[in-house]
């Protein structure tokens, strides 16, 4: 049967300081959910798709009536959604009109080193010639040289061979020491990977698959995104370093780049593929009626794609970078009535994420099957070959404060894990405060939290973990893949500019 989640056994603190808008805010739903439009291709050859992305400065209307400019993918925010199937390898030229440096990786993407992003391979835009990095936030590690780095000038591409399962992707910027302050302007869209078994189930899908990306963002008085980066590009706000160093909040919560849209639907099952794009925000994810019921949360798939089967949640806690697939049934809501999707751990405009609204009775031929997938992979224990430790704690940077993974701040000339293509590993992780600790090229399976079994949330294939204040988890993967070098970080987009970084060796 569906298993149910019990409380979350622990309570996750919000960290960082939530910068406070200097303009009237809309109401909440009232702005209607925006689906970003899916790419099309702009050459196929030899069974492989290549597309093509400019990155380039645009005005937006993101709050109703206000211009804001914003750094994106082709002109919007979220960036145009790229449909793949897996086995089906694409190409995406991307081209940087940006006026700083960029990087593109393919978050979850199973990719060989030399498209997977990594944060010194850098895009450079026209005119510039500075070979370093040179013009980071400046909080510590700009000026740093990477002997290996591959620069592009102008354009990139980036080859993704989509040998893998299933799921919700998304690409954002990496650069080293700038991926906070560039996600946070814009740059950040969806990739979705299909194949026939997947779509054989019967899952709802057409207009009742909805990809929802949720991050929070605030607005400065002339409607631009504030950010309190020291980089001269953005606008400067001297005394707010240590919200800088907790990691970014806003007090505006968009979905698919709108504040707290709502979204018209059938009163029919809907499968929600959810992604936490914020840079440092946790939620806790609840589907209120009017009456105050909740609605199910039935989740299918994790960041990497389908459970073995579902699982009911009533909370979903979501870190920054998870993705969490789910099956909401609106069935059951009278015609006219509204969903709201509350964040449990927001107060005040916070609390609000989106609503959908039940416009009409409709048929629903759609099922969740109790079995959903056969091919996830079940290493245990006795499989590893390595079992390592890590700890992310605070710590101090050459400059000042940071973030450090087992004592060190990154450095890309320095190895840091090397690991032997094929092997097993058990990873035990300790944190300070919260951590959504990612790593590139594989997925993994939570094996235990402090101790325990994991959380109902665990489950499945994932590629980022929320570890919790004070928590040890235990992760175990299989590195297969491809040998190079990749990377596993925090996700707290600022701690990863803070230097909570480290070199993974795959040889
Ligand atoms: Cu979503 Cu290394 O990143
Ligand atoms: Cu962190």
């Amino acid at each position: 049967g569906l298993g149910t989640s019990a409380a979350l056994a622990r309570r996750p603190s919000v960290t960082g300081a939530e910068l406070r808008s200097e303009l009237p805010l809309p109401p909440p739903f009232r702005v209607p959910l925006p689906i970003p439009a899916v790419l099309a291709p702009a050459g196929t050859s030899g069974g492989a798709d290549r597309y093509e992305i400019v990155q380039r400065e645009t005005t937006l209307e993101i709050l109703p009536g206000v211009r804001t400019r914003a750094w994106t993918y082709g002109g919007t925010l979220p960036g145009p959604t790229i449909e793949a199937r897996r086995g089906r390898p694409i190409t995406v030229t991307h081209r940087n009109d940006l006026p700083v440096p960029t990087v593109v990786h393919l978050h979850g993407g199973r990719t060989p080193a030399d498209s997977d992003g990594y944060p010194t391979d850098l895009v450079l835009p026209e005119g510039w010639t500075e070979p370093t990095m040179g013009h980071g936030s400046g909080h510590g590690m700009g000026n740093m040289r990477d002997p290996h780095a591959v620069l592009s000038r102008r354009t990139r591409d980036y080859t993704f061979p989509m040998d893998q399962r299933p799921t919700l992707l998304w690409y954002h910027d990496h650069r080293m020491d700038f991926t906070a302050p560039a996600i946070w302007r814009g740059l950040a869209g969806l990739q979705i990977v299909r194949d026939d078994a997947e779509e054989a189930l019967g899952l709802p899908s057409g207009s009742r698959e909805l990809p929802l990306m949720i991050a929070d963002r605030a607005f400065t008085a002339e409607g631009e995104l504030a950010y309190p980066a020291l980089d001269p590009t953005l606008r400067e706000r001297p005394g707010v370093l240590e919200p800088y160093l907790a990691g970014v909040l806003g007090d505006v919560i968009l979905v698919n780049g709108a504040p707290w849209p709502v979204h018209e639907v059938d009163a029919a099952r809907h499968r929600l593929r959810i992604l936490n794009a914020s840079n440092a925000r946790h939620y806790e994810l609840e589907a209120v009626l009017d009456d105050g019921r909740r609605l199910d949360l039935v989740q299918i798939g994790a960041d990497q794609g389908l459970l073995a089967a579902p699982v009911v949640h009533r909370l979903l806690p979501i870190a920054p970078a998870e993705r969490y697939d789910v099956v909401v049934d609106f069935s059951a809501v009278p015609v006219g009535g509204l969903v709201r999707i509350v964040n449990r751990l927001g107060s005040g405009r916070t609390r609000d994420v989106m609503a959908f609204r039940v416009a009409r009775a409709a048929a629903d031929d759609s099922r969740v099957p109790r079995v959903l997938s056969a091919d996830l992979p079940g290493w245990r224990r006795a499989d590893a070959v390595r079992v390592r430790d890590f700890s992310f704690r605070a710590g101090q940077l050459d400059h000042g404060r940071g973030w450090l993974i087992g004592g060190l701040p990154f450095d890309p000339a320095r190895s840091d894990v090397t690991v032997g293509l094929g092997d097993v590993e058990v990873w035990r992780m300790v944190a300070d405060v919260h951590h959504p600790v990612h790593l590139h090229l594989v997925g993994f399976r939570v094996l235990s939290r402090n101790g325990r079994p994991p959380l109902p949330h665990d489950a499945g294939l994932k590629d980022t973990v929320s570890l919790r204040p004070g928590e040890a988890v235990e992760i175990i993967t299989r590195f297969d893949g491809y040998r190079g070098r990749f990377l596993f970080h925090c996700h707290n987009a600022e701690h990863e500019d803070m230097a909570m970084m480290a070199n993974l060796q795959v040889v």
